[in-house]
């Protein structure tokens, strides 16, 4: 994912920053918005100890939180300003007086390196095609004519960037001006992301294996060991109406519907049809695809990396804050 180098990656959290800053990383995003009162020891020894550790603002508080804890020595911050370009979810505005006011403080202040521009377009998560290309071209054009306004003002943005694995995905031509793109869930790929036209079904790169617990024919269904607990029912709001796999495909078996999680317990009903118990005795091993596999991936203590049915290592992945 980073070309063979250990630079240039974006971390959500600061557990996950030094995770990878003591693994050798450097030139690291912390995307998430900036205040003062997050500034602490840790943020501090990230920023002194990596060449490139970078915070992101989006309002001038936190820009003014930033200019207010200068480094020791000669270590300056690196900043990025969060751009909103319609997604609506942080960010500065685009075109706001407040996204011209955080870039003069960064670039006035002695103790800041400004670095650039940093968008999130969360608002590309839609399945229609136009719709998409437009939300791409219009998050495109409002951070150009940013860039423009701020370099008209003396301001150099030397990297800016947006990304959103649905984008990253299906670019579009004009995504070319930009100097980097940052998705994330495409590692993994899952439900939500053939919903909306980012990958096939032998795209997903991540299963959770559960077994038949119980069989319930008088209410109709197949119980699993695997509920929300476990695979997260984040995005599937309104399954019944919008899901026709229900909470999470079955691998393999589309004649099967996840109708309904408790906490460790999965419901499985048949999709359409009765389900063939016999087909399903107890003990019987099933695979299911993540609707949203960022949130499955952060509830799971292991991952096994697999080739066929060879296990060929075992990952623990960095959890926490
Ligand atoms: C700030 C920021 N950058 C990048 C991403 C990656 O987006 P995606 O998972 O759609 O690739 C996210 C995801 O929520 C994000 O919040």
């Amino acid at each position: 994912m980073t070309a063979g180098t250990k630079r240039k990656i974006v971390v959500s959290t600061i557990a996950e920053a030094e995770f990878y800053a003591d693994g050798g990383f450097d030139d690291i995003i912390f995307a998430s918005p900036m205040v003062k009162e997050r500034i602490s020891k840790r943020v501090i020894s990230l920023a002194t100890r990596l060449e490139a550790f970078h915070v992101m603002v989006d309002s001038v508080v936190g820009m003014q939180g930033v200019i207010d804890t200068p480094l020791d020595g000669d270590k300056k911050w690196n900043v990025f300003m969060e751009v909103d370009c319609g997604y609506g979810r942080t960010g500065c505005v685009w075109d706001s007086d407040d996204a011209l006011m955080i870039c003069r403080k960064a670039a006035a202040a002695e103790h800041v390196r400004f670095q650039g521009l940093y968008n999130h377009c969360g608002n590309t998560y839609v399945p229609d095609k136009d719709q998409k290309s437009q939300i791409q071209l219009t998050t495109v054009d409002r951070l150009v004519e940013l860039k423009k306004r701020l370099e008209a003002d003396g301001i150099p943005v030397p990297r800016f960037g947006c990304g959103s694995t649905p984008s990253c995905s299906r670019p579009i031509n004009n995504m070319g001006v930009l100097t980097e793109f940052h998705p994330g869930n495409y590692i993994f790929y899952d439900y939500m992301q053939v919903l909306v036209g980012s990958c096939s079904m032998d795209d997903i790169a991540m299963k959770i294996v559960t077994t038949v617990i119980s069989h319930k024919p008088e209410v109709g269904t197949l119980v699993v060991d695997c509920g929300w607990n476990c695979i997260s029912q984040d995005g599937c709001e309104r399954p019944k109406d919008t899901l026709p796999l229900g909470y999470t495909p079955i691998v393999d078996h589309p004649e099967l519907r996840m109708r309904a999680m408790t906490q460790e317990i999965g419901k499985i009903e048949g999709n359409g049809e009765a389900i063939d118990y016999s087909k399903f005795p107890l003990g019987t091993r099933l695979y299911l695809y993540p609707h949203h596999s960022c949130a499955t991936a952060g509830l799971q203590p292991k991952y096994y990396v697999h080739s066929g049915d060879k296990i060929l290592d075992i990952w623990i992945p960095n959890r926490g804050w």
